[in-house]
């Protein structure tokens, strides 16, 4: 077991609770969050999708865990060891592979819209001061942001600079890289978030409306759609079912229990989603637009409403700060599973296996970058080729990759090693656990993807 011990680890478990709630709280919390809860609703679509993070996320996030502190390796080769060691076969390896796909495409959609962010950062600081001169007509926002998406040259660089940092924050290591960003941009990004909610509430006067959007239920919007997206978002918002939380478990010191760190990261990524609804939907009422503008939501609608707001141009930094940041802190774990598995396969050292993988996971994303512009003629199955990635990854492979883990989790390794590596003591918290892996979580994704997908 050489390999072991020259594996990296995090510092503490500070540490390693900071980097998994920065991989958790990201673009899903800031940027989709907020807009499907919007498209769908509101209040009942947010605790379905609270119990979806409760009976289904959770488990599978303290499995994935699990599974990485005892498998102690790359994703593949976890999966390749544990099934062994269990005396299971080794096609079960397969998780791991459908895992290095779904974080590949994934992490390829996700540095086109964290080159967004940096770009509407970028914009919002030069007009600090300058704003409320500017044309506040919305179709000048929405024009801002067609060009900005229409714009080969502009998006692809933007695109580019968000996948070098990825690479050049992975590249330097496990603990240097990205545990030492998580633990100063994480706190920030609550902090700032914190201020924005302050700040809508105060300046909008609108803080009820959009609280009560959020939180009052009315379960006529609902339907077996509108189930899939809240089950597939549970899964992206904590970053399961693909291996990237297996990928940062190999890396727990011993002696971390998994139960509440587990719980304290969840529920952080959970606080995160609902206070950028509380920031955002008072500010986009007060302005009197619609929750429903989907993915523009906060490239568009968002920046109407600072126009319109007093200190808006001091608030649109805010904004695209802390979305930035959190891209910035959940792209190295969709990064770092690639970088471990060529690494632990070719022998070659960390900054070159991260430059590979961005480049790999950069000319996918550039494809999709340009579907806003010069391929946007392209369509497979009715979807451009940024929604046939997003479709593929959040809605097949991340509940594909989910039911798998949970199995695997729940029936093929033994209770034992799977208590052991938690380090529960609590049996009934245990047992609670392995029945949410082994029949809630597993039958749970598999009808509400069927449905989704075939009603
Ligand atoms: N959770 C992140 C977000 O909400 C995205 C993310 C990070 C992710 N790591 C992941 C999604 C692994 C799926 C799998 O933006």
């Amino acid at each position: 077991m050489k390999q072991q011990n020259i594996r990296e680890r995090w510092s503490s478990r500070t540490g390693f609770i900071l980097v998994a709630a920065g991989a958790a709280a990201g673009l899903g919390n800031i940027w989709k969050f907020p807009y499907i809860v919007g498209e769908n609703g509101g209040g009942a679509f947010v605790l379905v999708y609270l119990a979806c993070i409760l009976v289904v996320g959770l488990p599978i996030f303290m499995a994935e865990l699990a599974l990485g502190r005892l498998g102690a390796r790359n994703v593949v080769d976890s999966f390749a060891s544990i099934a062994a060691e269990s005396g299971h076969s080794s096609r079960w390896t397969m998780i791991g592979w459908i895992g290095l796909l779904a974080v590949l495409i994934i992490l390829s959609f996700y540095g086109v819209v964290g080159g967004w962010a940096f770009a509407y950062l970028a914009t919002a600081l030069q007009s600090l001061g300058s704003i409320s001169e500017e044309t506040t007509a919305p179709v000048e926002f929405a024009k801002a942001f067609n060009e900005l998406a229409g714009d080969p040259v502009r998006s692809v660089v933007w695109q580019t600079a968000f996948m070098a940092l990825t690479a050049a924050i992975v590249g330097s290591g496990v603990r240097a890289g990205i545990e030492r960003l998580s633990r100063f941009l994480v706190p920030a990004l609550f902090l700032l978030l914190g201020v924005m909610v302050i700040c809508a509430a105060v300046t909008t006067g609108k803080f009820e409306a959009g609280f009560d959007f959020l939180f009052a239920p009315d379960f006529a919007q609902l339907d077996a759609e509108a189930l899939l997206v809240a089950l597939g978002h549970a899964f992206f918002t904590l970053g399961v079912g693909v291996g990237a939380m297996l990928t940062f478990g190999s890396y727990l010191p011993n002696g971390i229990g998994l139960v509440r760190a587990s719980i304290f990261v969840v529920g952080l990524d959970t606080a995160m989603a609902l206070l950028a609804g509380m920031a955002i939907f008072p500010i986009v009422f007060a302005s009197g637009l619609e929750a429903d503008a989907g993915p523009g939501l906060v490239f568009i609608t968002m920046p109407i409403a600072f126009s319109g707001l007093p200190g808006g141009d001091i608030l649109a930094v805010v904004f695209f700060a802390v979305l930035s940041f959190a891209a910035l802190t959940s792209s190295p774990s969709l990064l770092e599973p690639i970088v471990a598995f060529v690494r632990e396969k070719a022998r070659v050292n960390r900054r070159s296996a991260a430059i590979l993988a961005a480049a790999l996971v950069w000319g996918l994303g550039l494809v999709q970058a340009l579907s806003f512009s010069i391929w946007s003629d392209v369509a497979v199955f009715g979807k451009n080729l940024f929604e046939l990635s997003t479709f593929t990854a959040i809605s097949l492979l991340l509940p594909t990759g989910g039911i798998l883990v949970a199995l695997f989790a729940g029936w093929l390794v033994p209770a034992r090693r799977m208590k052991d590596a938690s380090g529960t003591q609590n049996l009934r918290l245990y047992w609670l656990w392995r029945i949410c892996l082994r029949y809630v979580a597993p039958a749970g994704v598999a009808i509400v993807m069927l449905g989704g997908l075939f009603v």
